[in-house]
């Protein structure tokens, strides 16, 4: 960890995704040392000089491209690299892909740190979450994914739209795998307490909206990276601030309503040493059933990727 008063950052990865991300932690004075890695080099001095010279108008910061060594005393290390969706891709589709790149930048990383917290956003989140939990050897609560935030965010948002109140109000959650086999938990969606009460078509409206955001954002720009950045940024805050604040990151699962040995979505404490607990939201039997399936089906792809 770093120095006492002094919290650091390394994003690994300046695409779309990455730099959206750095940027937003900048605004938001999350850290005051953040480092910029990326394979182009190039890319990562540009984003990195950029920022600093927005520095002016934001808070004291040290932005600067670096490299795995500067993962020394990070806080924080998120990694953001590989290749992304193209439109009509799913998030499955990038797996082998991506798998590989992983060895190489967890490897990299834990040269240099041994008790920073690792944040995964790249895709398929859930299982490069577990592939990088494997690699590292690091205590479960310490690898994070963005999991199901950004679903949930986007669920919370449509029904605060629906009902005409703020989505900070709404509390509903998405969990599951971040992708196609996710699931709403309608039975305890709530707006101060009061149950949403929507028709079947409805439900089944908003929450095909929740999970088919992305494809419509990339088909329409090629990528998604504001509202995932917001969602890292969240996620930062809870652990820099030991918030313990619950957030559906993806994180391992043990005896959970009968899964076993996966990284998912679903609520969980998050505080300065990464996620301390599970919330059990007690879905009923149909949601249970419907989350046994895509911890079944991200298994399935787990084995395929550590095979
Ligand atoms: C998203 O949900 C593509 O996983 C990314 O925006």
């Amino acid at each position: 960890m770093g120095h006492a008063g002094n919290r650091k950052i390394v994003v690994i990865g300046s695409g779309a995704v990455g730099a959206t991300t750095a940027y937003t932690l900048m605004l938001r004075e999350r850290m005051n040392e953040l480092v910029l890695i990326d394979a182009r080099a190039d890319k990562a001095l540009g984003d990195a000089l950029d920022m600093n010279h927005g520095i002016p108008f934001t808070h004291s910061a040290n932005i600067w491209a670096g490299t795995y060594e500067d993962c020394r005393g990070a806080d924080i290390i998120i990694v953001t690299a590989g290749a992304a969706q193209r439109p009509g891709e799913s998030r499955q589709d990038l797996l082998v892909r991506n798998v590989a790149v992983f060895a190489d930048i967890i490897t990299n990383v834990t040269k240099y740190n041994h008790d920073g917290i690792l944040l995964i956003a790249t895709n398929p989140v859930d299982v490069l979450s577990y592939v990088t939990w494997k690699l590292c050897g690091w205590q479960r609560e310490r690898v994070i994914g963005s999991g199901t935030l950004l679903d949930s965010a986007r669920f919370r948002y449509l029904i605060g739209r629906e009902y005409g109140v703020d989505p900070r109000s709404v509390h509903a959650h998405v969990i599951g795998e971040h992708g196609d086999t996710e699931l709403p938990i309608w039975s305890r969606a709530n707006i101060a307490g009061v149950p949403v009460e929507l028709s079947p078509e409805r439900r089944a409206e908003l929450f095909a909206e929740t999970r088919d955001a992305a494809y419509q954002i990339i088909a329409a720009k090629g990528a998604t990276y504001y509202a995932i950045g917001l969602a890292l940024d969240r996620i930062c805050a809870a652990i820099l601030g030991d918030e313990h604040a619950v957030l559906n990151v993806s994180t391992y699962l043990q005896d959970y309503h009968g899964i076993q040995d996966v990284y998912l979505g679903v609520p969980s404490v998050v505080g300065r040493f990464g996620v301390e607990r599970v919330v059990d939201l007690d879905p009923n039997d149909d949601e249970i059933s419907l989350l046994r399936h895509s911890a079944e089906v991200l298994r399935e792809r787990i084995d395929l990727a550590m095979s």
